[in-house]
């Protein structure tokens, strides 16, 4: 397929509209990220400060992604404690939710998922508060996991 420079031009500020899912590192420690559809992405090592950005989308067979988190390095594979924020795509919409499994990487720090100008999930002890977590944005709009908020 051979692209026009004026339809790569309009490729280009096009892809610039679509949102992020970013996982935002403001905690003393490295933390470590995997994104999951059907298959297992590299893992991201997040320096303090530091973030890992991915274009929003969607997976041909899981649908939506699971961004799996942890305190300790190779975490997936070794059993820690796993933050997980997915999101899913629906349209104009993505719908974004928090979770966890093998215990609770952030106990005690406060997490949150957020999306300008769309209601946001706080999670002030790094505990799950309880309650449907499930939140929808606007597709487009950057949605952004803050350990250690
Ligand atoms: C993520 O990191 C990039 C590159 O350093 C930076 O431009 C961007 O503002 C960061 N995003 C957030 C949400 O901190």
């Amino acid at each position: 397929m051979y692209y026009t420079l004026a339809a790569l031009t309009t490729f280009a500020s096009s892809a610039a509209a679509i949102g992020n899912a970013v996982v935002l590192n403001k905690c003393s420690n490295t933390i470590y990220a995997w994104s999951v559809g059907s298959s297992v992405g590299a893992k991201q090592t997040i320096a303090t400060g530091k973030n890992f950005t991915e274009p929003l989308h969607s997976d041909a067979t899981s649908g939506g992604i699971a961004l799996k988190i942890t305190a300790v390095d190779d975490g997936l594979y070794n059993g820690a404690a796993q933050q997980i924020f997915s999101y899913s795509l629906d349209g104009a919409s993505v719908w974004y939710d928090l979770s966890t499994a093998f215990g609770e990487p952030f106990l005690g720090k406060r997490v949150t998922v957020t999306s300008s100008g769309s209601p946001s999930i706080e999670w002030p002890t790094g505990s799950n508060p309880g309650g449907s977590q499930v939140k929808v944005g606007i597709n487009g709009v950057d949605v952004v996991f803050t350990g250690c908020a």
